[in-house]
């Protein structure tokens, strides 16, 4: 596994093509959480010191190769300039006349960003013509969306093989903490897997069982395994399909020394509602028509202590319902005890996944984890032990 950094490239005079992913949230126009935007920022800082001339590349939404003004990346010229400190042009095309024309005459300092790649109904099927087109535009293409790198798109993958490629800063980044996570890691190394199915995380849990030194299983999914222990789980969300392939991973897990960590105590309610009548029980005692919507305090002490033992943690999705009240409490503990291990230099604590993030960034632990990534499905799909596109594309 190698790949060339910004630094291996010559950029003086150079037009840098950069696949970015700024598929940030807006709302009425306004960039409601521009990490995304943020986390480019130094690598179009230093193509641009380097005498550079950045060009973006980046989708945005579905739009399902169609021009759909909405998901016009025009919008978001103001947040970009903002963040870089320089000016950006914009071109309505990612390729073609208008486009090439733009690139041709950009000058050292400014920044040019393409429309989204997406109106493009070729670049969603790796298309080569597309990729061609894009690559008219550059001297050297440089990808910086390690959030994009489980598509094989024409922006991502085919136009990777047409220009001398790299890797930009936020995909180093990611890629390094993801390594120093999951590839060769300081052990213990503990994984949090919560989140609703056990059915869209399979091949996570599979994979993680070879990998990891204990996993905490949370949310909906520990409903699963309880349920496959024999245990009822009252009304609680579960796939009691998928029981048998519970159980079957937790005797591999067995097999290969790997810890499970199911909640030993639960929070029940009757609905799924905020600041319901709840009651705090052991995990074997759920009524018939009770619902588990988050793990107590016995089992946030057992996770708890089980962080405390380890030296990595990487984490994907929450603990319980984070997203009504109180059932965010498993999930802000725990996570308030991965901020301070890690604070302390105990731990090295790596997260990611849209919801992971948000229930993250709401209980406040978010800042002192060692690394958070901008990425959802690609994080996922790493965490799987999968090969992306994307970056498999820049290996040399
Ligand atoms: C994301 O927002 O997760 C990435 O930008 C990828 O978007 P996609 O799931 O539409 O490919
Ligand atoms: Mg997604």
């Amino acid at each position: 596994m190698g790949w060339k950094t910004l630094d291996d490239m010559d950029l003086n005079d150079k037009r840098v093509l950069v696949r970015v992913d700024i598929n940030v949230p807006v709302v009425d126009g306004m960039v409601t959480d521009a990490t995304r935007i943020e986390r480019i920022v130094p690598t179009v800082r230093d193509i641009l010191a380097a005498g550079g001339k950045p060009i973006l590349l980046a989708h945005f939404g579905r739009p399902g190769g169609e021009r759909r003004e909405n998901l016009s990346l025009k919008q978001l010229v103001p947040a970009l300039e903002t963040a870089f400190g320089a000016e950006v042009l914009f071109s309505a095309d990612c390729v073609g006349q208008e486009a090439e024309l733009a690139a041709q005459e950009l000058q050292p300092g400014q920044v040019l960003l393409l429309e989204n790649t997406r109106f493009h109904s070729a670049e969603t099927k790796n298309d080569p013509n597309l990729a061609a087109g894009m690559a008219q535009l550059g001297d050297i293409y440089c990808n910086d969306a390690f959030s994009a790198a489980h598509r094989a798109h024409s922006s991502t993958e085919a136009i990777a093989r047409l220009l001398p490629a790299c890797a930009g800063r936020l995909m180093q980044a990611e890629l390094e903490a993801l390594q120093s996570a999951l590839g060769n890691p300081k052990r213990p190394v503990t994984a949090v897997v919560g989140g609703a199915k056990v059915s869209t995380k399979l091949e996570l849990l599979g994979n993680l069982i070879n990998k990891v030194d204990n996993l905490v299983i949370g949310g909906g999914m520990a409903n699963t395994f309880l349920v496959a222990k024999g245990i009822s789980v009252g009304k609680s969300l579960a796939e009691r399909d998928m029981a048998d392939t519970a159980s079957d991973i937790l005797s591999r897990a067995a097999h290969s020394g790997c810890n499970i960590v199911l909640p030993s105590d639960i929070v029940v309610a009757e609905k799924f509602e905020a600041n319901t009548p709840h009651q705090i029980l052991p995990a074997d005692e759920c009524p018939e028509n009770g619902m588990i919507l988050d793990a107590g305090p016995d089992s946030v002490a057992a996770i708890s202590d089980t962080f405390s033992q380890s030296k990595t943690l990487i984490w994907n999705g929450p603990l319980g319902a984070f997203e009504l009240e109180p059932f965010d409490v498993a999930t802000n503990a725990a996570a308030l005890k991965a901020a301070a291990l890690t604070r302390s230099g105990q731990l090295i604590s790596v997260a990611g996944g849209g919801d992971t993030v948000a229930a993250l960034n709401a209980s406040g632990a978010a800042h002192d984890f060692t690394y958070i990534s901008t990425a959802g499905g690609a994080f996922l799909e790493w965490m799987e032990g999968k090969t992306l596109p994307g970056v498999a594309a820049l290996e040399t």
